[in-house]
């Protein structure tokens, strides 16, 4: 893999994600309030903040993160060695749409500034399903400009991303203003039937 995420600039872009997208990443493990023991999936975890955070919410749990990038997998490892070391935390150099796990191992999953990369959605979409138990949901929070660079407008992102889930069997889908960002980030939360 190549450019931003795993070229020559990609530590740097580590360094300026972990503090830029912090507050999305807390908003988004706030939305979703995983209980102490939940098991919970991280796609595009990046410099692993979003990780950390839920490490240490989740005592009794577990976070699996994927995310196909070398430099993103250094960063984010070093930031959770402690967690990685106890076994709480597993960190897999993979795609959103190939996730090393077993059907219905989650019981929850965050994506943060991710799902507008993760090609093909429908099949990004389709492995989220399987991986996740009946019940199980999906918070993704992302900047408004990012959707709207993947398909001309934020709302035509949204329409895309809405027929995906749709498509892989997902219900109660909503997408909201999130606070991060002030306004200029976009949760969508959906659930597993
Ligand atoms: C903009 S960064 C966001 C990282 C972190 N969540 C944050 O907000 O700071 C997007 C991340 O998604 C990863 N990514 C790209 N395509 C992906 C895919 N198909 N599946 C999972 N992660 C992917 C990239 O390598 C990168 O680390």
């Amino acid at each position: 893999m190549g450019g931003l995420f795993d070229g020559p600039g990609a530590g740097l872009a580590a360094r300026i994600m972990a503090r830029a997208n912090a507050p999305a990443e807390g908003e988004a493990i706030a939305r979703l309030d995983p209980p102490p023991g939940a098991r919970v999936l991280v796609l595009g975890y990046g410099p692993g903040v979003g990780v950390a955070r839920l490490a240490q919410r989740l005592p009794e749990g577990f976070v699996l993160g994927v995310d196909p990038s070398a430099a993103m997998l250094k960063s984010a490892a070093r930031r959770n060695r402690a967690a990685i070391g106890a076994g709480r935390v597993r960190l897999e150099l993979a795609h959103a749409h190939a996730i090393p796990a077993p059907a219905a191992d989650f019981d929850a999953a965050i994506a943060v500034n991710t799902l507008q990369l993760c090609e093909p959605l429908a099949a990004t979409m389709l492995e989220l399903a399987r991986v996740l138990r009946p019940g199980g949901r999906l918070v993704s929070l992302t900047h408004d400009w990012a959707m709207a660079r993947h398909a001309g407008s934020s709302a035509a992102w949204l329409d895309q991303a809405q027929a995906a889930f749709a498509l892989a069997g997902f219900v109660d889908f909503q997408s909201l203003p999130a606070q991060a960002e002030r306004g200029r980030s976009i949760a969508v939360l959906a659930r597993r039937p």
